[in-house]
C-alpha cells in the first residue's frame, strides 16, 4: 500500500522526527499562529511532532492521519504531557469535522502525498469548505525533487530496546506526465543480528510547482494569497530555497 506509514515507518519516523524536532517549520507556524483564538486543524498530524509545540503554545489543535500506528504515537506523546487534543483516523481523501477552524496548517510536505491530481484538487476544496470565512490555509511544499539522485540511501536508528532499525530508500519511478515519484522504502528491525521484522512501503509523492500550485488555491476560492521560501514570510521563493509555504484565506 502506498504512503501507509505502517508499525515499522511509524517507529522510524518517530526516532528521527522525534517531539521538540524542527525544520524551522515548528517556529514559522508558531508565528504565523499567533493571534489565532480559534480552533485549528492538522490534517496528516502523524506522530504530534508539530502538534505538540502548538498545543503547548495553547493553541487549540486538534488533527487526523491516515495511519492507526502513527496515531498511537501521538496520543502517546500527548498522554505524556497530560494534553488531550481531539484526534481522529481520517484521511486527506474523506476527511469531515463538523467545526469549522480558524486555521488549517500542514508542514512537512504532507500534501505532496495525495499523488493523484484530481484528488489533491477535491482536497485544497476540502479545505475551504472546513474554514470559518476569513480562515487561513497554510502548508508547506517541497520544490522540484523530479530529477533529484536516484541512488539508493540506507539510515539506520537505535531503538529504545537497543535493537536496530534500517530504512533502504530507493526511487524507482518518476513520472514527468502526473509529476509523480515512487519509492521504495524497505524498513528492517535486527534484533540480536537477526531479521525480526520487515516492511516494505512504497513513498508516492506529488512535486507542484509553484504557480501550479498558487492557480490551484486561487481557482478553488482562496484570496490573499502569499507564498514564502525557507519560512521567510513574504519573501518569494527563489531557486535553492528547500521550501515553499503558502498561506491563503477563505473569502469573508
Ligand atoms: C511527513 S509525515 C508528517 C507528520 C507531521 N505532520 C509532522 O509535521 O511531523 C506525513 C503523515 O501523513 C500521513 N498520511 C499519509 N497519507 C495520508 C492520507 N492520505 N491522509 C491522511 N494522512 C496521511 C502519514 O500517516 C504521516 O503521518
Amino acid at each position: 500500500m502506498n504512503n501507509s506509514y505502517g508499525k515499522l515507518a511509524s517507529h522510524v519516523y518517530n526516532l528521527d522526527k522525534y517531539i521538540g524536532k524542527s525544520f524551522g517549520d515548528v517556529e514559522y507556524y508558531l508565528e504565523r499562529l499567533n493571534e489565532c483564538s480559534g480552533p485549528i486543524l492538522e490534517p496528516a498530524v502523524g506522530n504530534g511532532r508539530a502538534l505538540i509545540p502548538l498545543l503547548e503554545a495553547g493553541l487549540d489543535v486538534r488533527g487526523f492521519d491516515a495511519s492507526p500506528e502513527m496515531l498511537g504515537y501521538c496520543r502517546a506523546h500527548c498522554k505524556e504531557r497530560s494534553l488531550t487534543p481531539a484526534l481522529s483516523q481520517q484521511t486527506f481523501e474523506a476527511f469531515a469535522h463538523e467545526e469549522r477552524f480558524e486555521a488549517i496548517v500542514i508542514p512537512a510536505g504532507s500534501l505532496q502525498l495525495i499523488a493523484d491530481h484530481a484528488t489533491a484538487i477535491a482536497t485544497v476544496k476540502r479545505f475551504l469548505d472546513h474554514l470559518r470565512p476569513g480562515g487561513r490555509l497554510i502548508f508547506d511544499l517541497y520544490p522540484h525533487d523530479l530529477f533529484a539522485d536516484t541512488q539508493p540511501s540506507i539510515r539506520n536508528w537505535q531503538t529504545e530496546a537497543g535493537d536496530l532499525l534500517t530504512l533502504t530508500s530507493q526511487r524507482v519511478k518518476a513520472d514527468l506526465i502526473a509529476q509523480t515519484t515512487v519509492s521504495h522504502l524497505r524498513y528492517e528491525l535486527w534484533c540480536e543480528g537477526k531479521l525480526a521484522s520487515s516492511e516494505l512501503e512504497f513513498l508516492t509523492m506529488r512535486w507542484w510547482g509553484v504557480e501550479e500550485m498558487a492557480l490551484t488555491l486561487r481557482a478553488a476560492g482562496f484570496v490573499d494569497l502569499v507564498v514564502s521560501g525557507n519560512y521567510d514570510f513574504g519573501s518569494a521563493p527563489k531557486h535553492g530555497d528547500e521550501v515553499v509555504t503558502f498561506e491563503c484565506r477563505r473569502p469573508r
